[in-house]
């Protein structure tokens, strides 16, 4: 193994790493990390971090989990891949004969990839296709959300909605119908002071208006709605009521138009529930997952769909109306072999119900954060937490950009044994769905002393 001097050494000479002004590291190094355990990473020198962004949202049972290291083991020296068109193997058999027995009985096809963005790919053009193969070929356009996020490849920047990572793209993407999203921190009928569980949220679902005079206004032309439910991550970790997919559930339905799930980042327990949509009582036509699916061993995907939309592809060759989408890694058996390990550690645990306890700790200390003039909304569902900050909340003074707070924040946090990865002025927490109170304690002792050292 390299160490740390080589490591940063060619670091600095060839690699260019994702979503970084490569000109930053002039002033610091990446920390070379070299090993992990449970919710702890190490870096060379021996320093631990809490990985309370579960690196990338992928991890869900801890670093290093002995029982799918050694399902991926095993399953090497079988089959470490074969070609999936034309050929199948009994590890993805195994894997979604689990996998359908956590999703809804509607979403009976499963079609694999390797990454949330191809999932989201994968899904808006099953969702285009469909209307094409039934002779619709009107429908074609996407409802989308503001700050909504769904990949960096350019059919899910097409549908993304942050400024930020997409606007610069818009040359390349295809046109999308953006409609005001649901937000309970920004609800004029919010009952608390904070949003935190949107419990508190005395509204009406106001928010919905936009979404119906947009699909009033463009539903015989649209295809398909994509929405993160009840969480939007990446645009800034926005939670909002399970009512509003209620309300586009049944909207969509009367004006004959698909609805896509995201559940990339909010899938395999991370929300409280296995996926969570479970906790609206509502379901979509077709459901894009990743990250968690592996419990971040491997990079993987699925997008699911309801036999309904599979039917339309389903006919002679020469009806042209096959899915002609597909990656060199698709199925690839040591996914597979991952995702079931995860699996039946999810069923076997009875995860992440099993933890409540930890979620209603994790949440408790979160509101203990209302003390503080710094916070200026507090949320939270499940394993995820997020708290704004401002320089004064009495005074309403928030951050100057320029003072990048969010990369302060970071690098404090790193010299404190945690890694808090801001999203602009939003501090979140996702945890793995192992953690323990006695993590939660650490976690919050070591938040707050970066928080209270800042000089602000
Ligand atoms: C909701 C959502 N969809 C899609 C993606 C893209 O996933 P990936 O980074 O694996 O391409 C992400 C990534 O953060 C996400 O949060």
């Amino acid at each position: 193994m390299y160490d740390k001097k080589k490591t940063l050494e060619i670091d600095r000479k060839h690699i260019w790493h994702p979503f970084t002004q490569m000109k930053d590291y002039e002033k610091m190094d990446p920390k070379v990390i070299v090993r992990g355990d449970g919710i702890k990473l190490y870096d060379s020198d021996g320093n631990e971090y809490y990985d309370t962004v579960s690196s990338w949202w992928t991890n869900t049972l801890g670093h290093c989990n002995k029982e799918i290291s050694n399902g991926i083991k095993k399953q090497l020296d079988t089959l470490e891949h074969v070609i999936f068109s034309g050929f199948t193997h009994p590890f993805a058999a195994e894997f979604i004969d689990l996998l359908s027995g956590f999703l809804d009985k509607s979403l009976s096809k499963y079609f694999f990839s390797d990454n949330g963005s191809t999932a989201v790919e994968v899904a808006l053009k099953m969702a285009f296709q469909y209307w094409q193969n039934l002779g619709k070929t009107d429908k074609t356009g996407f409802i989308m959300l503001e700050n909504a996020y769904h990949g960096d490849t350019i059919g899910a920047v097409s549908l993304g909605g942050v400024p930020m990572y997409h606007k610069l793209y818009k040359p390349l993407m295809f046109s999308t119908v953006q409609v005001k999203g649901p937000n309970c921190s920004n609800c004029p009928h919010r009952k608390s002071d904070y949003t935190f569980d949107t419990s508190q949220c005395g509204c009406n679902i106001e928010c919905f208006g936009d979404m119906e005079k947009a699909i009033r206004q463009h539903g015989s032309k649209t295809a398909a709605i994509i929405i993160e439910p009840l969480l939007q991550g990446a645009g800034g970790m926005i939670l909002y009521r399970k009512e509003y997919l209620q309300m586009l559930e049944k909207t969509a339905k009367e004006n004959d138009i698909l609805v896509i799930y995201d559940e990339v980042a909010t899938g395999f327990g991370r929300t409280g529930s296995m996926f969570a949509y479970e906790q609206c009582g509502t379901t979509p036509d077709i459901i894009a997952l990743s990250k968690g699916i592996t419990a971040g061993f491997l990079p993987f995907a699925i997008t699911a769909a309801t036999d309904k939309v599979y039917d339309a592809f389903y006919d002679d060759y020469f009806s042209h109306k096959t899915f002609f989408h597909g990656h060199s890694y698709t199925g690839n058996p040591l996914g597979c072999a991952a995702g079931i390990e995860n699996l039946k550690i999810l069923k076997r645990d009875n995860l992440p119900c099993s933890n409540k306890n930890t979620i209603e700790h994790f949440h408790g200390k979160l509101r203990e954060m209302e003390e503080f003039d710094f916070i200026n909304d507090i949320r939270y569902l499940g394993f995820i937490g997020a708290i704004d900050i401002v320089k004064s909340r009495k005074n309403k003074i928030p951050f100057n950009p320029e003072e990048r707070i969010g990369k302060k924040i970071y690098m404090d946090s790193l010299e404190n044994g945690i890694i808090l990865r801001p999203l602009g002025d939003t501090i979140y927490f996702f945890l793995p769905l192992i953690t323990t109170p006695d993590d939660i304690e650490q976690i919050f002792k070591r938040t707050l002393k970066v928080l209270t050292g800042l000089s602000i």
